[in-house]
């Protein structure tokens, strides 16, 4: 087992402010940023907030920028840094601190909430639903998500531009509009509720111009652009522009 001295940089403040600040840290063998993080703490700084809780990659709690890269901390290893590299660790840009690497991501919270659940169908019992497995797949690595947010404080869309936050979702909750606008059994447009209509309108789907960031952030690996977001835009567009698509949604309203 072999130790070394690494150099950091973590930002520390409130809403008000903040700056970083230099700490000198141990480091072992096989050791994540965020054992940096709780090293400092218990050594150097007991004040630092920093939210976690799993330390396995599972919770999405301990979301965080590691040199400028939206990342989970106790996900990212100290080896895929060099020795003397000084690593710098700052809260999530998109969302607003509330003190040192905590930050309040409420934001996300009331997105969620603004997405109708999933409407089950009439005259079906919940044991009795019945799904094609291609359908079951395509919803399972879209529920993989732990809701870190990372995907939320990477795109360029809220990142750097807080006037947007109103009318944009995130890739994260227009995930889960896709998810369900391909959901076989999903009953929303007999309830009344156009879900496509609501990517766009009420969503902000028209922001996003597929630059796939959050896609590179997610620490499930999922698909966000390629399996979500762009099959919500090709449906969404088929709903506008098909007349028979049209037709049909306004006969079903009725
Ligand atoms: Fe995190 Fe991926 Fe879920 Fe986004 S989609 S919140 S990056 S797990
Ligand atoms: Fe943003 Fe992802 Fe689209 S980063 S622009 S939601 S592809
Ligand atoms: Fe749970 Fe990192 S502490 S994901």
């Amino acid at each position: 087992m072999t130790a070394y001295d690494a150099r950091f940089r973590v930002w520390r403040g409130d809403a008000e402010g903040g700056s970083l600040r230099d700490f000198t840290v141990e480091v072992h063998d096989g050791e994540v940023v965020l054992d940096i993080v709780h090293r400092i703490q218990a050594t150097q700084a007991s004040d630092l907030a920093v939210r976690w809780n799993c330390k396995a990659g599972k919770c999405g709690s301990c979301s965080a920028e590691v040199n400028g890269r939206p990342r989970l901390m106790c996900m990212t290893r100290m080896s895929v840094f060099a020795r003397d590299e000084t690593v710098t660790i700052t809260p999530l840009r998109a969302f607003p601190v509330v003190r040192d690497l905590v930050t309040d991501v409420s934001f996300n919270y009331a997105k969620a909430r603004e997405v109708p659940a999933f409407v089950p169908p009439e005259g079906v019992a919940a044991g009795a639903y019945r799904m094609q497995q291609v359908d079951v797949e395509r919803s399972q690595e879209f529920r993989k998500c732990i809701e870190c947010f990372l995907c939320q404080d990477t795109c360029h869309v809220v990142r750097d531009h807080e006037e947007n936050k109103a009318a944009f979702a995130g890739p994260r909750f227009l995930m889960r509009v896709a998810e369900l606008d391909m959901h076989p059994l999903d009953a929303a447009a007999e309830a009344g509720l156009d879900r496509k209509r609501a990517a766009q309108e009420e969503h902000g789907l028209g922001y996003c111009n597929i630059t796939k960031c959050c896609t590179e952030v997610c620490p499930e690996g999922i698909r966000i652009t390629d399996n979500a977001l762009i099959p919500l835009k090709e449906r969404a567009v088929d709903r506008k522009y098909d007349p028979l698509v049209w037709l049909g949604s306004r006969i079903r309203r009725r």
